[in-house]
């Protein structure tokens, strides 16, 4: 059977899942390569695409891995798994930039297909560029590279991505990360439903940096299935959506609502009273590069007794990676990655900033305690920062 036979299969085993239409992509990308999560079934796949020897027919990237690229030398098992899994990928043509935030190094167009699969991506360029993307399952988003079609899904859609759901917040100044996050996640369990799409208005500027977006759309996609969300004033084409949006319902939600929940929800701390016994965790999603610069220059002036580590894309290395208390990794965060096992004996209890992080870590991490700290310093350290791609054309 010859390779044109083999993705006329595959597509014909996609027809009888139900999926009728399809279309071209622009790019894909790959969530679930962590061999801590997919273990020996999802290698076992990868390698069953291997032996078929397909390639990619469109650009395509994929998540965090479960270490950084140095740490896949150490000779462990979950090393050398890893390293097998990174291997197939980049023979079938995989940039394996083992990043979830590929949308700060590409350029993402309005109203075109793509074939992504981790959720706080798909919410980002669906919800800020009026991309074209389904929450598609990791294998789904492989076969899409491989035959360079998705399935058209109602999301992708025109009809299909009008709101249905209005939500007004009454913010009285601009939204942290956390606080960003608290809303997303209030939102987002509110309307689970995938084609509940909600319309946002905010009284003032709703957010305080890029980091403080991409927070806000991590909780939406982690409490939500639904993988878009229109922004008043933020989201490309929000005009549009705004004239043609079918409001059945209505949500009004104030600061008191927002700030009552992260009371409940968070720990209100300063870095220089954490102990060394505390792991403060940054970059879910992986920090922006501005937001790493910034973050090494102010953190590493403060001394600190507790340690931070701050998760990031390879392509923001900087030259010096470890510096006091702080350690920048790279190609993995701590959720999917290994290293959790190692630093049982090291820490009591984990901070995050990041809802997302949080909601996950809490169902994985059993002997640390996991806390999502609020801290003026940090929010300081990342307000005004701007992605480097992220020019938002409204
Ligand atoms: Fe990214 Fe890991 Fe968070 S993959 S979105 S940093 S849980």
């Amino acid at each position: 059977m010859n390779l044109r036979e083999r993705i006329e299969k595959l597509k014909d085993s996609l027809r009888r899942a139900g999926y009728e239409e399809f279309v071209k992509i622009e790019t894909a990308h790959i969530s679930g390569i962590s061999y801590i999560n997919i273990g020996e079934p999802g290698l076992e796949f990868l390698e069953d695409i291997a032996r078929e020897e397909l390639r990619t027919r469109t650009f395509t990237t994929c998540n965090p891995s479960c270490m950084c690229v140095e740490d896949l030398r150490t000779g462990t098992e979950e090393a050398e798994k890893q390293r097998e899994i990174i291997d197939i990928l980049k023979s079938i043509g995989v940039s394996t930039w083992l990043t979830c935030t590929p949308y700060e190094y590409m350029r993402i167009r309005k109203e075109r297909y793509y074939a992504w699969s981790e959720s706080s991506a798909v919410a980002f360029i669906n919800s800020i560029f009026d991309a074209y993307t389904d929450k598609f399952p990791g294998p789904l988003t492989l076969i899409s590279a491989l035959t360079g079609e998705a399935p058209k899904t109602e999301i992708l859609r025109e009809e299909e991505r009008y709101p249905r759901i209005i939500v007004e917040v009454d913010n009285d100044r601009r939204l942290g990360i956390v606080e960003a996050g608290i809303l997303g996640m209030m939102i987002g369990s509110q309307y689970r439903g995938k084609l509940e799409i909600p319309y946002v208005k905010f009284r003032k500027t709703p957010f305080t940096s890029i980091e403080a977006i991409k927070s806000f759309l991590a909780a939406f996609s982690t409490f939500s299935n639904c993988p878009l969300v229109i922004m008043e004033g933020l989201s490309v084409n929000y005009r549009k959506y705004r004239e043609k949006m079918c409001i059945e319902c209505k949500l009004k939600i104030d600061m008191r609502d927002i700030l009552s929940n992260l009371k409940d929800l968070s720990v209100r701390s300063s870095l220089k009273d954490l102990d060394d016994r505390s792991l403060v965790v940054i970059g879910c999603p992986h920090l922006s590069k501005n937001g790493v610069t910034r973050l090494i220059d102010v953190a590493s002036s403060i001394m600190l007794r507790s340690h931070i580590w701050v998760f990031t894309c390879r392509f923001n290395k900087v030259t010096s990676s470890e510096r006091r208390n702080i350690k920048v990794i790279y190609d993995t965060c701590l959720f999917v990655s290994s290293y959790i096992e190692d630093i049982k004996d090291k820490f009591d209890r984990i901070y995050t900033i990041s809802l997302k992080q949080y909601y996950y870590l809490t169902k994985r991490v059993r002997d640390l305690e996991v806390l999502i700290l609020v801290d003026k310093e940090i929010e300081e350290m990342l307000n005004n920062v701007s992605g480097s791609s992220l020019l938002v054309d409204v």
